[in-house]
């Protein structure tokens, strides 16, 4: 997320930034991942392999290969029974923040003004830091970006 909290502009992520990629990948490798249906609509290749897709979403006719469909994000909880990665996107995440354990954030240093989407606020108060990166540069699109974990007090 940007400073100012923004996540998602026109359907898509504000930015692409090689390590969040791959650390994005090495943290859900394997696990079960829940996501909203807009987020699922925004994924370049359809369902992420190696890992189970459930899309939450209100529509009964939803369908897309590779993915399983819940009616409710308590519902996709219940489907994956035990750890789960849920992968955004702003509404999904809103909704998982009171039930969430752990959070991974990417810190990028910059504003989005345009932005559509942002991520809940993170309470101090519910929630403690344990690992902090220093911050790095993507050499592609020259974001300034740090990785922060935070788990529940
Ligand atoms: N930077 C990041 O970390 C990150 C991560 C993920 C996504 N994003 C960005 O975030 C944006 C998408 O986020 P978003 O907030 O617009 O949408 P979203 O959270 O991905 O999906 C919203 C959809 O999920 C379904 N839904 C939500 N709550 C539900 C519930 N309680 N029960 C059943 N279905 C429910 C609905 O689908 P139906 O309309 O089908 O009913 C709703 O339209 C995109 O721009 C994406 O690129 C950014």
């Amino acid at each position: 997320m940007a400073r100012d909290g923004a996540i998602g502009r026109g359907g898509d992520q504000p930015f692409h930034i090689r390590e969040d990629f791959r650390r994005f990948k090495s943290l859900t490798m394997g696990k079960p991942l829940v996501m909203g249906r807009r987020t699922f609509e925004a994924l370049p290749s359809g369902a992420l392999p190696g890992r189970r897709n459930i899309v939450v979403s209100r529509r009964d006719d939803f369908c897309a290969p590779g993915v399983e469909v819940a009616a409710s994000l308590e519902k996709a909880i219940e489907m994956a029974g035990g750890e789960v990665m849920v992968i955004g996107g702003g509404e999904i995440y809103r909704q998982a923040m009171p039930l969430a354990t752990h959070l991974y954030i990417t810190e990028v240093d910059a504003d989005v003004p345009d932005a559509d989407t942002h991520f809940p606020a993170i309470d101090s108060e519910i929630w403690q830091t344990t690992d902090i990166s220093d911050y790095a540069t993507d050499p592609r699109s020259g974001a300034r970006y740090r990785f922060v974990d935070y788990s529940r007090r």
